[in-house]
Formats: C-alpha cells, sequence, structure tokens
C-alpha cells in the first residue's frame, strides 16, 4: 500500500519518508499542541473555531504561531486535495528542534509543522442505536486540561482504563465534579434539561461541544452550562460524549449501571438528529460553493 500524502513543515510528501529529529521539543517533553479536524466530503468542519483553538493553546505556551488561521486553511485544503471523501485531519505544532535536550525553553527556535490526514470513522449506527458503556475514573491529568497539548500521558492512562474494561470512554470526576472524559466531553440530561461542564481550565473546550450548545439554542432544547457533582451524573436520565470523531453518542451503562432506562434517550435523539441537519446543511453549503 502507498503511504498517504503527508504535510511536513510545508511540504506535502509520503508520510512514511517524513523524519523528525530525536532532538524535537515535541518529541522529547510533548512541547506541542494539536487539533484534530473532520472534513466531510472536502469540507472541514468549524476549522475557523479550531484555528483559533489552536491559536489559543499557542498563546497558553508561548508558542509563535507560523501561520494565520486564513493560512492554515490554505495548507489543510492543499492536503485534503489529495484525500477525497470524509477525512480527519490531525494537525500538531511542536516548538521544534534545540541543539541539546534542556527543559528551559530556547530563544529563535523555528516551530515543527506536521499534518496528516487519515479516513473519518464516524459511530456506527450500531454504537448511534444503542448507545456505549463508559467507566468512570478520578481524573488525576494536570491543571491546564484547557491546552490541547501533545503531552497526553494523562488521557491516554484515562483511556485506557475504559480500553481495559471494554469500554468506548473513561468518564472523569475531580474532587466530586464531573469534568470530561479521557479524549470526550461529557454531557448530561435531567428532566429534559441538558448540561455541561463550566468552561475552564478543567476541560478541553470541544469544537462538538460548542457546536452541540449552538444546536440546542437552535432546537430550543434547555440548556445550562454549569458544575455538575458526580452524583447528578449517576443520577442522570442521560449521559452523551462528543468530540470532533464521535460527534454525539448516548452513553447507556456507566460502570456497568444502566444509565435511566439503559438506551439512548429522546433529548439524545433530537440532538443527534439536528447535527446530522447541521452536516447536511454543511455538504449542501459545499456541493453550492464546488
Ligand atoms: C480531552 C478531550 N476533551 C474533549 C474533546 C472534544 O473536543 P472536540 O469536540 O474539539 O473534538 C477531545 C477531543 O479529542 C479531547 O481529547
Amino acid at each position: 500500500m502507498t503511504s498517504p500524502i503527508a504535510h511536513f513543515n510545508g511540504e506535502l510528501l509520503p508520510l512514511d519518508q517524513i523524519r523528525i529529529s530525536p532532538l524535537d521539543r515535541g518529541f522529547i517533553f510533548g512541547d506541542g499542541v494539536y487539533e484534530v479536524i473532520p472534513a466531510y466530503g472536502g469540507r472541514l468542519l468549524r476549522a475557523r473555531e479550531h484555528f483559533n483553538r489552536l491559536q489559543r493553546s499557542m498563546d497558553e505556551i508561548g508558542l509563535a504561531n507560523p501561520h494565520s488561521v486564513d493560512g492554515w486553511i490554505a495548507e489543510v485544503n492543499r492536503l485534503l486535495a489529495h484525500h477525497p471523501g470524509n477525512q480527519s485531519v490531525y494537525v500538531q505544532v511542536t516548538r521544534g528542534v534545540p541543539p541539546k535536550r534542556d527543559h528551559v525553553i530556547p530563544k529563535g527556535l523555528v516551530p515543527t509543522v506536521f499534518m496528516m490526514v487519515s479516513p473519518l470513522a464516524t459511530p456506527s449506527a450500531e454504537m448511534v442505536e444503542k448507545g456505549v458503556a463508559c467507566v468512570s475514573a478520578r481524573d488525576f491529568r494536570w491543571e491546564k486540561c484547557h491546552i490541547k497539548s501533545t503531552s497526553l500521558l494523562g488521557n491516554v492512562l484515562a483511556r485506557q482504563i475504559s480500553a481495559d474494561a471494554g469500554a468506548t470512554e473513561t468518564i472523569l470526576f475531580r474532587d466530586g465534579w464531573l469534568t470530561e472524559a479521557a479524549a470526550s466531553n461529557v454531557f448530561i440530561v435531567k428532566d429534559g434539561a441538558v448540561a455541561a461542564a463550566p468552561q475552564d481550565e478543567h476541560i478541553l473546550l470541544g469544537i462538538t461541544y460548542e457546536l452541540l450548545t449552538d444546536l440546542a439554542r437552535e432546537g430550543k432544547l434547555r440548556f445550562d452550562v454549569r458544575p455538575i457533582a458526580e452524583a447528578e451524573v449517576r443520577a442522570a436520565d442521560e449521559i452523551w460524549l462528543s468530540s470532533s470523531t464521535k460527534e454525539v453518542l448516548a452513553v447507556t451503562t456507566l460502570d456497568g449501571k444502566p444509565v435511566g432506562a439503559g438506551v439512548p434517550g429522546p433529548v439524545f435523539r433530537r440532538m443527534h438528529a439536528l447535527f446530522q441537519e447541521y452536516k447536511a446543511r454543511l455538504s449542501a453549503a459545499s456541493a453550492v460553493a464546488d
């Protein structure tokens, strides 16, 4: 099989031909930030929001952005031209390659930019219909989860807890409060009202989270952003996961116990329909633009 075309520091070349220095601070320290952007039929979903978040992550770690938002979108589209269909675009910027390993950040480094594309694996019809299992764990990650950092060891170890249990995600609680899941945001529904955890440094503010917020408003759902106690999650009628690749997914068991009636609930079904309509509008707009 030929290696897919990827992007490395402005060049398009086969993924298996990219060589990264072992001194790259991304490799040595996880000193970098990233984005994952879904593309439906060549059309990026919420590209500006993703690159604005990349800017916020870079600002948080004091990394100069090599591109404007429009520059990033142009670079991604150049790469996407090689990848028709529905795709997931991975964009990573690290602090670059210093002459030696040192925690202290040297001045004047040139950031390393890497992008690759893989087929977008959205949830199967069965996952949407039946919902998924989750387990819970203490949120043992650091205090800057709002940065979309490539230092993902905490998230990797958290996700592995559910993988080992044969579950789809690990829902995390910090000091008795819901934060998010290892690679998704979490919503609950009680008595028809949707709630999401606050947009603070304990969660990554998902682009899908923001999209669901907009769709909830459009669909006139009751929606609140507020601290959510662990007990409320365990007593919720519905729990949802959201992310760029999961879209919105119902959680039907948590730690082996049914969530609500143990099937995807009515508010989830409404939100899922709103999400699919949003995607259809995006494709229609893209067909007009083409
Ligand atoms: C920790 C974490 N929270 C939330 C999300 C959801 O973010 P988005 O909707 O932008 O994909 C992700 C996505 O991978 C994530 O890794």
